[in-house]
């Protein structure tokens, strides 16, 4: 029921302009989560005019918004161009324990919020998800048949068909695990955290995915709205791992010998919502078009070392 074939749609929509875009003012919805944290950080040092929101967890830098609840035109965004879509109930198993509530924030709200803000003639910048795909295969690319298998995922896809079909200029960008390099950022910060409680760290070696450090899909984000790209892109690193050999590598490299690592499957876990075994994207298209260097993993572990 949710296949969707949109090969030709993306390949007459992905618009590439070379050129370096100035760009006026940017709104980031979610400033206050992992992704939108980092973004906001690297695009004000880039000496953007950035303007941020927060829902529940208070930051003097940004401005209370809840997209349920909030008319968009309260925010001050006269004049901006583009807003990054980074608000969201982002774990798989909260959009399934509460389907009216999740939709409501991860689809009808958001898109009303996106219509509102194009009528102020700003561009949305939507993070979306691998969840879109059916995680069988791996290897996504942009234009690839999307299959989503849980209620998340099938929140991307909602929100991405709305834009498709509503708008010329827009960006799609998908990603797949993110993590940071400091404390409750992501699986390294919760797995050091296990290891010091001596707890079991559970690690499925058939969940295959590319782990992407968050300050690289902020750079990435930099990238494609400083050469004023339009499409669909896939911000995620070329090389791809299965969770138990992530552990291993991890714990190797911090010469930790004693961590609890259990080799395990995802089909042992009791979670709420259907999760893909291989989400892995095709990043391609997103390194030729920006030429970003992502960072390797043995350098994060360096940071992770030192931060945490
Ligand atoms: N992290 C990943 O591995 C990953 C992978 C694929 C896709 N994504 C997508 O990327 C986007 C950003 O992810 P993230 O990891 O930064 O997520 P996150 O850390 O959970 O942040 C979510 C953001 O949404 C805000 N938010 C939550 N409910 C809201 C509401 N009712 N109204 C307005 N804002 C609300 C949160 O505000 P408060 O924190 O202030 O409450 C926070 O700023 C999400 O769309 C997520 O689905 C993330």
């Amino acid at each position: 029921m949710f296949i969707y074939f949109l090969s030709q749609k993306y390949e007459s929509l992905l618009k590439k302009n070379m050129k370096t875009k100035e760009i006026n003012g940017i709104l980031i919805l979610g400033a206050s989560g992992l992704i939108g944290r980092y973004t906001f950080d690297h695009l004000k040092k880039q000496g953007k005019k950035v303007i941020g929101t927060f829902y529940k967890n208070k930051n003097p830098e940004l401005i209370y918004f809840d997209v349920v609840k909030s008319p968009i035109n309260e925010l001050p965004i006269k004049g901006l161009e583009l807003a990054i879509i980074c608000s969201a109930i982002s774990k798989i198993d909260e959009c399934k324990k509460d389907v009216g509530y999740s939709q409501q924030v991860n689809v009808e709200n958001l898109k009303r919020s996106i219509y509102q803000l194009s009528e102020k003639n700003i561009v949305p910048v939507f993070i979306s998800s691998a969840a879109v795909f059916d995680g069988v295969l791996g290897g996504y690319k942009e234009d690839n048949i999307r299959n989503p298998i849980n209620i998340y995922g099938k929140q991307k896809l909602e929100v991405e068909d709305f834009i498709l079909k509503n708008f010329e200029k827009y960006l799609i960008v998908r990603i797949e695990k993110v993590f940071g390099i400091r404390k409750g950022e992501g699986l390294f910060a919760d797995w050091i955290l296990k290891y010091k409680n001596k707890e079991k760290i559970f690690c499925a070696d058939d969940e295959v995915f590319s782990p992407t450090y968050v300050g690289d899909v902020a750079q990435g984000l930099g990238k494609l709205i400083e050469k004023g790209m339009e499409g669909v892109f896939h911000i995620t690193p070329q090389n791809y791992c299965n969770r138990y050999e992530l552990a291993i590598n991890f714990f190797d490299y911090l010469k930790i010998k004693d961590a609890r690592i259990v080799k395990c499957s995802l089909d042992d876990f009791n979670f709420l919502d259907k999760r893909s075994k291989n989400s892995h994207l095709d990043g391609s298209r997103f390194i030729k078009e920006t030429g970003l260097r992502f960072t390797p993993l043995e350098e994060c572990y360096e940071y992770i070392k030192k931060q945490i």
